[in-house]
């Protein structure tokens, strides 16, 4: 298990919070395969009825770790960025993610697959896929579009803009924005906590069943865009992008034609 992975009990709610707060709870590998371990375990654990995301009061992530996206890019379905992802949308039970700070790359994405999200007013979500020379990962490609049309989405996604907490519960990626990170914090754990008193199997039925449509679809949109995710981070564009952040630059992709 990650020291930058706190798993908590509390009752039957199972909460993972990212704990490398001095990198902007960056992603690594080894956090990624807590992560999956812990929902992996949880979905066959009867006791465990929700479980909660979070990054704390300040910051949710900053995504993948750059320095990782260097030193060992992730390949293809194997790694075990993609076992997370994996573990999380085959997740039987209600998700819920409070989200504060900065929500950034796979911070953003994961939330598309969340059953309850509530981000503070001053969160700031940002796909900054493009601007790294990579691609839209996670479903993101197909999710996005439909829920917010292509113009929004196209902003998001070919521009890599950011946005507010409070826009992400105007366009339906949240479902509440709140004053604070402790308020938000309070208010996902008291809907997570919900499920405790719900008929597991009943909730467990209504989740899949409001996932089915077009599920098929979107994994073959997960792998796909996967793999050529893999693929760019391999590309001189993206090299450019990666090295440019850890050497506090702006990229320069004027090269690249
Ligand atoms: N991977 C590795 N290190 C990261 C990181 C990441 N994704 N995000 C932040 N860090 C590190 C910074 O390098 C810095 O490390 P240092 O103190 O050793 O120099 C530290 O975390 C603090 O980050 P900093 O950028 O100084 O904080 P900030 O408050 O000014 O900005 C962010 C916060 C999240 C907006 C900014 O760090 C950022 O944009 N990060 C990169 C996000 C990204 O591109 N992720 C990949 C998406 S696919």
């Amino acid at each position: 298990m990650s020291e930058h992975l706190l798993v908590e009990r509390e009752e039957g709610l199972l909460t993972l919070r990212l704990n490398r707060l001095h990198k902007k709870n960056a992603l690594t590998r080894a956090m990624y395969s807590a992560m999956a371990e812990v929902l992996e375990q949880a979905d066959r654990d009867a006791s465990v009825r929700a479980v909660l995301i979070t990054g704390g009061e300040d910051c949710f992530t900053s995504g993948n770790d750059v320095a990782d996206f260097i030193q060992a890019p992730p390949a293809g379905l194997n790694s075990e960025v993609f076992r997370f992802m994996q573990a999380l949308f085959e997740f039987s039970k209600p998700v819920v993610a409070a989200v504060s700070g900065p929500a950034v790359g796979i911070g953003t994405t994961l939330l598309l697959h969340c059953d309850l999200v509530y981000v503070s007013r001053e969160a700031s979500l940002r796909m900054p896929f493009v601007n790294l020379g990579l691609c839209p990962e996670y479903g993101s490609s197909l999710i996005l579009p439909r829920l917010l049309g292509h113009a929004r989405a196209a902003e998001l996604l070919l521009l890599g803009q950011g946005f507010s907490g409070e826009q992400a519960a105007a366009w339906g990626i949240a479902n509440q924005a709140l004053e604070d990170g402790a308020a938000t914090l309070a208010k996902a754990r008291e809907m997570a906590l919900r499920f405790q008193h719900l008929a597991p199997a009943a909730v467990a039925d209504s989740k899949r069943l409001m996932r089915a449509p077009g599920r098929d679809e979107l994994r073959r949109v997960i792998e796909e865009e996967g793999a050529l995710f893999g693929q760019r981070l391999r590309s001189p564009e993206a090299i450019e992008a990666l090295t440019a952040f850890i050497q506090r630059r702006a990229p320069d992709f004027s090269k690249f034609g």
